[in-house]
């Protein structure tokens, strides 16, 4: 599989997750065998009037390639500028957001809003597609509502465009995360385009990971919660799509391992006090499943510094050995 001239070796790749796929887990995830990474959407405006925080959300580490940056706008001439910008940090790839379902986002005209006008979901790939040299992709969703479900109209006016590949994420923005996600729409899109489709939704196993490819002939999966908490999944997709075989999780005190090293690289990137903020919801993500898991998690969502994170560790492992 390829997205333009960048060659993507393994079978899944991560989804974009803003405020949670940070530098540390997709570092880790990559670690794991993930193909290929996605960083957390960026504005495009942010970026063009030099906003410090945008700024850093496109770091990409040299040890987390090929990896995209992806930028959200509805503004042509603003998301060519804001690619451009983003090229100092060497992306592999630019990807452009028109799944983002949030009110701050598509209440804007951006994110999925973008996919009531095919035209300008046209425009916008077109005039972002000039102004950089690498693949520019787009990641989409089966339509805005029940009513307007038009992810192969939009994929066909993103080739059209110029975009090396699609991301199809089968929910509609009304449906936001919850419902099952229709594969069949990522089927049609991958029947109707020449590029490259991505298939996006509910992958959160090996096995189903399979299931994606056989009954969406898509050329990659690409995984978003089935991740969290669990960036080994990436290791068990590519075993059981290579192999055949089904790798069980790691034992508690691997995970916790994982956990901390995650956490510690993110302190490296951020500081500690922004890092174990957000490490609150990566612990309890880490616990899920585990004996005494409710009571842990709430524990996870008062941590603050690094070593109650590890005493929080050890004491799951304790935990868990008592069972
Ligand atoms: C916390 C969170 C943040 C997300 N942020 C982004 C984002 O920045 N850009 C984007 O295109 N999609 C974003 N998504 C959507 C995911 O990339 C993905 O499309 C969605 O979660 C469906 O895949 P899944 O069922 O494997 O989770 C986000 C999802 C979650 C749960």
């Amino acid at each position: 599989m390829q997205i333009g001239s960048v060659k993507i070796n393994g079978y899944a790749a991560l989804a974009p997750m803003a405020g949670v796929a940070d530098r540390a887990f997709r570092l880790m995830c990559v670690e794991f065998g993930a193909a290929y990474v996605v960083g957390e959407m960026v504005s495009s405006k942010g970026i063009v009037y030099g906003d410090r925080k945008s700024e850093e959300l496109l770091i990409l580490d040299d040890n987390e390639r090929p990896a995209a940056v992806q930028l959200f706008g509805d503004d042509p001439d603003t998301m060519a500028r804001a690619a451009e910008l983003a090229m100092k940090y060497n992306p592999d790839v630019i990807d452009i957001n028109m799944g983002c379902p949030v009110p701050k986002v598509a209440g804007n005209n951006c994110g999925s809003a973008l996919m009531r006008d095919p035209a300008l979901c046209r425009r916008i790939v077109a005039a972002v597609v000039s102004a950089v040299d690498v693949p520019v992709t787009a990641k989409i969703r089966k339509g805005y509502s029940a009513r307007s479900v038009n992810a192969v109209e939009v994929a066909l006016a993103c080739e059209d465009g110029g975009a090396s590949a699609i991301t199809v994420h089968g929910r509609t923005r009304e449906q936001m995360y919850s419902p099952p996600a229709d594969w069949d729409i990522i089927r049609q899109v991958k029947q109707a385009v020449k590029i490259p489709v991505i298939g996006n939704g509910d992958v959160n196993s090996a096995e189903n990971a399979a299931k994606m490819y056989r009954q969406t002939g898509c050329d990659l999966v690409m995984v978003g919660r089935g991740a969290l908490g669990a960036p080994w999944i990436f290791a068990q997709i590519n075993a059981y799509l290579e192999k055949g075989e089904l790798l069980p999780d790691p034992p508690v005190e691997k995970r916790m391992e994982i956990l901390l090293r995650q956490v510690e690289l993110a302190v490296g990137f951020k500081g500690e006090r922004r890092a174990l903020l957000e490490a609150r919801k990566h612990a309890a993500w880490a616990v899920r499943g585990l004996p005494g898991a409710s009571r842990l998690r709430a524990k996870a969502g008062k941590i603050s510094t690094f070593d109650q994170l590890k005493a929080l560790c050890r004491e799951v492992c304790e935990i868990s050995s008592q069972k």
